[in-house]
Order: C-alpha cells, then sequence, then structure tokens
C-alpha cells in the first residue's frame, strides 16, 4: 500500500517511518508540507497518489498554544481539514491522531468515546476542531486519541526528567494529575494493525489508545528514575517530592483525570496494547 505520513519528523512520524516497511512511504517533514497549506497538500497527493494518509503532523506545545492561539489552530485544525478535503477527493481514507485534552478531566472512571468532550485549553480545542473536520469533510477517516506520548526523539517527559535527573538531587513532579504514558512506537503498531483492519473491515471511527496502567506524571516519573538505574545512567536525582498541580502552575490547564478506556480498539482490532513499562525500558535503552 502507498502510505503518505505527515509530520515525519515528529515522535510519531519517526516510528510510523520506522515500522512501515511493508509499504511504499511517502514520508514528509514540516518542511516538505505545511499541512494547512491546503494547495501544497492538493500538490503533494497529485505527486504520489497515496492509497491512505497518516497524519503524525500537529501543533503540540500545550503551554505556548495558549497565546499562539492562530497557529494552533492553522495546524490542528486547518491542516487536518485540508487532508481531510484531500482524501474525500482521491476516495481513500485518512487515520488521524487526536488528544485525551479533550476531555475536561472531571470524570472519576476512565474515558470512553462517546464521553461528552469540554478541552480545558486552546491546544485540546484545537485538536477538538480537528476531530470535528475530519469527520465533516472525509468519507472513511479514524481518529485515535492518545497520551502522554513518549520517545527517544523530540520534546516529551521522559527526556525531559532524564535532563533534569542529570543535573539536580531533588525534583518535585506533579501527583494530582492521571493519565496514560503512551510510547510513540506503540501507537505506530497500532495504527498499522488499525489500518490494515479499517480496509478490511470498514470499521472506521473514534478510537482510543493508550498503553496500560493508569499513573501519575509523579508515578511515571518514578518509574522513569528506576529505569534509568537499572541501566546505570548515573543521574544526579535522589529524592523525588510528590507536588499539586497549584504547586506547579503553568498557563494552559490540564485535565486532572485523562485515562481512556481502549478496548474499543482492543476489541475490534484484536490487538492487545502493551503495558507502557515495557515500552520505557526500550526508549531509555534507546537514549
Ligand atoms: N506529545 C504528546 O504528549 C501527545 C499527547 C496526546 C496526543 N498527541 C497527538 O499525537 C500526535 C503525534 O504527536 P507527536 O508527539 O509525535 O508530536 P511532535 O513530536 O510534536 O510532532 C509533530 C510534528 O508535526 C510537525 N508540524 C507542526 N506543524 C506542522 C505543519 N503545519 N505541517 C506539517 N507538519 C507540522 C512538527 O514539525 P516542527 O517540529 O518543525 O514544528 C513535528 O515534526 C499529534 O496529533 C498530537 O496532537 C501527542
Amino acid at each position: 500500500m502507498r502510505l503518505l505520513i505527515t509530520g515525519a519528523q515528529g515522535q510519531l512520524g519517526r516510528e510510523m517511518t520506522r515500522l512501515g516497511s511493508t509499504h511504499v512511504l511517502m514520508t514528509v517533514a514540516h518542511d516538505q508540507l505545511d499541512i494547512s497549506d491546503q494547495d501544497a497538500v492538493l500538490r503533494c497527493y497529485e505527486a504520489f497518489h497515496p492509497d491512505a494518509v497518516i497524519n503524525a503532523a500537529a501543533y503540540t506545545a500545550v503551554d505556548r498554544a495558549e497565546s499562539d492561539v492562530e497557529v494552533a489552530f492553522a495546524v490542528n485544525r486547518d491542516g487536518p481539514a485540508n487532508l481531510a478535503r484531500a482524501c474525500r477527493q482521491c476516495k481513500i481514507p485518512l487515520i488521524h491522531v487526536s488528544t485525551d485534552y479533550v476531555f475536561d478531566g472531571t470524570k472519576t472512571e476512565s474515558y470512553v468515546e462517546h464521553d461528552p468532550v469540554a478541552p480545558p485549553g486552546v491546544y485540546g480545542a484545537s485538536k477538538l476542531a480537528g476531530e470535528v473536520a475530519v469527520q465533516q469533510y472525509a468519507t472513511r477517516w479514524m481518529i485515535l486519541r492518545t497520551s502522554w506520548v513518549f520517545s527517544a526523539h523530540g520534546n516529551n517527559f521522559v527526556k525531559t526528567m532524564l535532563r533534569l535527573g542529570a543535573e539536580r538531587n531533588t525534583l518535585g513532579i506533579v501527583a494530582d494529575q492521571h493519565g496514560c504514558p503512551t510510547a510513540a512506537s506503540e501507537l505506530a503498531r497500532g495504527i498499522y494493525a488499525a489500518l490494515d483492519a479499517g480496509l478490511k473491515k470498514d470499521v472506521w471511527g473514534i478510537y482510543h489508545f493508550c498503553q496500560p496502567e493508569p499513573t501519575t506524571w509523579y508515578g511515571f516519573a518514578k518509574a522513569i528514575f528506576s529505569e534509568a538505574d537499572k541501566q546505570d545512567m548515573g543521574l544526579k536525582v535522589s529524592t523525588v517530592n510528590a507536588i499539586t498541580t497549584s504547586d506547579y502552575p503553568t498557563p494552559a490547564k490540564r485535565p486532572a483525570n485523562s485515562v481512556m478506556d481502549c478496548s474499543k480498539f482492543e476489541e475490534t482490532f484484536d490487538f492487545k496494547i502493551r503495558p507502557w513499562r515495557d515500552s520505557l525500558e526500550e526508549v531509555v535503552r534507546e537514549m
């Protein structure tokens, strides 16, 4: 199958590229295709003639988005809208990736796909607008909502913790936000499985995809330091304190609970999502 992958230099884009060897890939980085440019999107489809498109491009700077609203919406709403229109024109499916930050975090159990959305910030609102555009313009589409993405590349919590852990003895990490870390590599594996099944069984729609078990940023940080210790990385950090969201104010509000129920994905695609701890070991090793 001929697959077009946008945002190819991002965390997910790189893993899609790495795992996509059974397909003919056209991977385009931001400087090769700006998805918010409708003409450029059309030219790219015309040049490559893809059988399906995977959108791994996004504006992901959650705090910066609060003051950079126009750009966040141009990338996260207008970009998917352009891809979806072009997919409809070419009669091909679009796989789009969205976020747990479309939820406000007030639910006490895990979020299911049809729970009401109410993004707490600009990033979530722009991603939700992208979801709406994909459903409005594409004919065959899949939206995978994921959370707390990490890999050996790009900006993510694992890399930040390893950097801070090498610099400081003591760290305070937020312990009252609950979610599921998800390795970009596991998400890429899931996307290829879902695309295969989508084409065979016509099972399009919204799905949640994150790795078990739920934790907090504090729990995740402790696991990262324990893994770094196992792999003899020689970090300086010896004390990790649990702090609250109010101790660590950020420009963007974040959901207190963004744990998502992924059983619809696992059952539909007969796909067992691996625990994030297994992926963490691989990512720390790769780094
Ligand atoms: N990261 C997370 O924790 C997280 C959590 C939940 C959901 N998600 C979703 O998961 C998906 C993958 O995220 P990720 O972590 O792989 O993001 P990422 O590492 O930030 O990668 C996004 C890529 O998109 C590119 N990009 C930005 N604007 C673009 C544009 N106008 N046209 C084309 N490319 C553009 C970026 O290039 P530049 O760097 O050059 O701008 C970057 O290479 C996204 O849909 C994201 O919203 C991520």
